[in-house]
């Protein structure tokens, strides 16, 4: 584990409402993706208290790189409604202000996957899937992306621990990983990383 990351992560857990849902290995393989990607949009599907999104546009700016930060999340249901089990419950109003404490282009979109990617004409060069996390959700959100995205996907939540998230599993291992256009390229704890084969 990288001592930075761990130190970056505590930074920005102690500065936000609420937690980054992400440990120092996963954020730091994340921003390695995003620095190799390079210029270009960051999508993220599954905003929460902004944790992972205020992590990329960190990167982003650390680095030079341009193309900003778009996160997306209903807001609704869920942790919206019964909170997130580290006793939190985030609303529209704390997402802002997380963002708004870092002086980062990231911009929150309230909304589904579903409904907010084919309305908009994004061209990410990197998407962070971490929404709806059940077989169908995660699907959705794969096939949303996957031909929109010209470098890398990368998968939250593959992990075999919860049983609530074998539907990820299925995703990355039964339909991502046999994708002719991709090529499952690194992975560590829960995150798993798919890179376009023609980008190389
Ligand atoms: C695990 S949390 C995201 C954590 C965040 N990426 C982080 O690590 O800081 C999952 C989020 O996905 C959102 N979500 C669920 N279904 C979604 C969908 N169809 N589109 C976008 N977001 C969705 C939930 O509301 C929830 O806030």
């Amino acid at each position: 584990m990288t001592e930075s990351y761990v130190d970056k992560l505590a930074m920005i857990n102690n500065k936000i409402h609420g937690s980054i849902w992400t440990d120092a290995d996963e954020c730091e393989l994340i921003a390695e993706i995003i620095r190799e990607a390079g210029d270009g949009l960051h999508l993220e599907i599954g905003t929460a208290h902004g944790g992972t999104a205020i992590v990329a546009g960190l990167v982003k700016k650390e680095y030079g790189i341009s193309g900003g930060v778009v996160t997306i999340d209903p807001m609704v249901g869920g942790w919206w409604d019964h909170g997130d089990g580290n006793g939190d419950t985030p609303t529209r109003q704390t997402v802002l202000d997380n963002i708004s404490k870092f002086d980062i282009d990231c911009t929150s979109i309230v909304g589904y996957s579903q409904d907010i990617i084919p309305a908009n004409d994004f061209k990410p060069v990197t998407t962070f899937i971490d929404g709806d996390h059940s077989h169908w959700g995660c699907l959705w959100d794969w096939n949303l992306v996957k031909d929109i995205t010209e470098k890398f996907v990368i998968f939250h939540d593959y992990n075999f621990d919860n049983p609530k998230l074998a539907g990820v599993i299925k995703v990355v291992d039964e339909i991502a990983s046999i994708d002719s256009e991709w090529q499952r390229y690194k992975e560590v704890n829960r995150v798993v990383v798919f890179k376009r084969l023609e980008y190389d």
